[in-house]
């Protein structure tokens, strides 16, 4: 068989198949908010009726490394209208809805390997299965699939017409792959498309995060010291969400224009040292590993909560902090641990230091993933459609960006001006001045 003019094998049985997932008794259930999710996300519905009528992925294979959650189905939904076969894994252990999972597989025909909780092994199998489906095209979320591309799949990385990657996180990863001239496939940044990341790392993260702590902590946040590690996208949504909720902010960053913007935002600025004596609720979003560790434990209050809105469970030392732990009590039905330290002071750690919008909530609402996948869905047609991309780190065409938030206004019904002839003369001119 052949896909843009490149031989690649016949999809074997494992597309055909269901994957691996905890109940499929909970497909009912997931195929309810599935449905109910599909509500939110109006501009993909309306890709996914376009791909069902021009069928642009025809003849593809996808493999997904995803968050297995409603608004992903929705996602793989339109993928497999547009006609590819699509096959997912998790792209974290704690992320997965198994309702949801259990409705791909059972509802929507889609094979799904994926456990809410898996352990480490497990989640590597099921991203080598998904792999060994042979994909066409890739959609990443932490280029941990990609990595294996590029690793114990080299092999088939050549049959990748492209990858799209969502996360800030993931696209760090390849940009580092293209610098040292590793990468050997073309990969779409899509977390970079405006579409994505100014809603969904600024609204989906904010709303989300904060959304997770409280339904884990019950805890009021007016009058509460909220520390954000990190003034990306990411952290700029959450400490303005927890100041929506009356929280004292304070931000600490490494970058000197972001502390910058962050102060002038009016939030406080401080190094996290400073930080962790005063904070009763700290949330890292910064991408990078030990923001929160051993030199801080110590100095924090009493009965403070620890929580990680980074892709990867690093940003918080948990290991550090186990270490010098007398004694750990787990509350599962939580997804929370409280650490005792031998200062007396009890830490309460969410989602085991993973994205806790995710592990302790169900992470992002509908009508930003709306746009997030949109941009996803749109790049995989556009890469399908494109003939021998270069192997490098891709941009999402602009006239896509637009399109989607063209598309968007108008299902919010929120409608705009447009420039007049004269306007856009004058826009295209550089005679006219005082
Ligand atoms: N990332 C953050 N929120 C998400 C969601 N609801 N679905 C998929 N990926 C996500």
């Amino acid at each position: 068989m052949a896909v843009n003019g490149r031989k690649v094998a016949d999809a074997p049985a494992r597309f055909a198949g269901e994957g691996e997932i905890a109940d499929p008794g909970l497909a009912d259930a997931g195929f309810r908010r599935v449905e109910r999710t599909d509500d939110g996300m109006p501009v993909l519905r309306a890709i996914r009726a376009h791909f069902e009528r021009e069928k642009p992925l025809q003849g593809q294979r996808i493999g997904a490394c995803l968050h297995v959650t409603a608004e992903t189905a929705n996602l793989l939904r339109a993928l497999k209208a547009g006609g590819a076969a699509v096959a997912c894994c998790a792209s974290n252990p704690l992320s997965t809805q198994d309702d949801v999972a259990a409705a791909l597989v059972k509802k929507y025909a889609i094979p799904v390997f994926a456990v809410r909780g898996e352990d480490r092994d497990r989640y590597y199998a099921h991203m080598r299965a998904v792999l060994e489906s042979r994909p066409t095209l890739v959609i990443d979320d932490g280029a941990d699939l990609i990595s294996q591309l590029h690793t114990d799949f080299r092999a088939q990385a050549g049959q990748v017409l492209g990858a799209m990657e969502e996360t800030t996180t993931g696209v760090i990863r390849l940009r580092a792959m293209e610098r040292d001239g590793a990468l050997a496939m073309p990969v779409v940044a899509v977390n970079d498309a405006q579409t994505k990341y100014l809603f969904d790392n600024r609204y989906g993260t904010g709303q989300s995060t904060l959304d997770a702590i409280m339904r884990v902590t019950d805890m009021l946040i007016a009058g509460s010291v909220f520390v954000v590690c990190g003034y990306g996208w990411c952290g700029r949504g959450v400490a303005m969400r927890a100041r929506g909720l009356g929280a004292q902010v304070v931000v600490t960053e490494v970058a000197p224009l972001r502390a910058l913007e962050a102060a002038l935002d009016g939030f406080q600025v401080m190094p996290m040292r400073a930080a962790a004596r005063l904070g009763d609720i700290f949330t890292t979003v910064t991408g990078d590993r030990g923001v929160i560790g051993a030199a801080h434990f110590p100095l924090m209050k009493d009965g403070a909560v620890l929580a990680n809105a980074g892709h990867f469970d690093v940003e918080i030392d948990v290991a550090a902090l186990r270490k010098m732990t007398r004694k750990v009590d787990r509350d599962p039905a939580r997804e929370a641990e409280t650490f005792h330290l031998p200062n007396g002071r009890r830490l309460h750690l969410l989602g085991q230091g993973r994205l806790v919008n995710l592990a302790c909530a169900t992470g992002h609402p509908p009508q930003v993933m709306d746009m997030s996948f949109a941009t996803q869905a749109l790049s995989a047609q556009w890469v399908a459609r494109s003939s021998r991309l270069p192997s490098k780190v891709h941009e999402v065409p602009a006239n896509l960006v637009e399109r989607i938030a063209a598309l968007k206004l108008k299902a919010m019904g929120v409608r705009i001006d447009a420039l007049s002839a004269e306007q856009k003369r004058y826009l295209a001119s550089w005679q006219s001045g005082t």
